[in-house]
């Protein structure tokens, strides 16, 4: 199981990366950052809505109103999420430094174990401009599949509440007109702040 959830992820992995390379040859105009992957138009991002830390309801629309970096993950994650989400806080920090505010967003796939109360203590102790969301199965699913995020629950151990969950580890930075950039797990923050940057200046 563990290996088809991998070679899943793997095509999904391959597509994008077909789809960013192909948009990219199809923008002559402006640098294409090496380290990132500019798939702008790429038909990636969709309306959802969801609930945040502090149980209120949040559409789509109203959270995306500007620069806006999303995550999916969830807050058990041993190693990778914490890496990813920490990337994401620095590269906001760095932004704002440079007077860019964007807002890092982080939707749960792990809506079982992750409630609002448990993605209030996430945010807070991650960064203090952190919107984090939740959802019902099916609302997350939406939100999910409109962003091309797999995610399925990984190997069992002995403890049934102390499962891992396999997800793709994409951080999407998102205007209200739509995607503007994809950036891999473990991205350097100065590398994605510096990208962000160059977006928010040409537009
Ligand atoms: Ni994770």
């Amino acid at each position: 199981m563990r290996n088809a959830v991998m070679a899943l992820a793997g095509l999904v992995f391959v597509a994008l990366a077909a789809a960013a390379i192909f948009l990219a040859l199809k923008q002559p105009e402006g640098p294409v950052s090496p380290a990132a992957v500019n798939i702008a138009g790429a038909d990636i991002g969709g309306p959802f809505t969801l609930t945040d830390q502090t149980g209120a309801r949040v559409t789509s629309a109203a959270l995306i109103d500007g620069p806006t970096l999303i995550y999916f993950g969830y807050t058990f994650c041993p190693d990778v999420c914490p890496i990813d989400v920490a990337v994401m806080a620095s590269a906001v920090d760095l932004l704002a430094g440079q007077g860019f505010e964007v807002t890092p967003v982080f939707v749960t796939i792990d809506p079982a174990r992750d409630t609002p109360e448990a993605l209030a203590d996430y945010a807070e102790a991650m960064h203090p401009g952190m919107i984090a969301l939740t959802g019902t199965e099916a609302e997350i699913k939406t939100a999910a599949d409109a962003y091309r995020v797999y995610y399925a629950r990984g190997d069992l151990d002995d403890s049934a509440a102390n499962y891992e969950m396999n997800h793709t580890t994409f951080t999407y930075f998102m205007m209200p007109d739509g995607l503007k950039a994809l950036f891999r797990n473990n991205f350097p923050p100065e590398e994605m702040a510096g990208e962000i940057a160059r977006i928010l200046s040409r537009d």
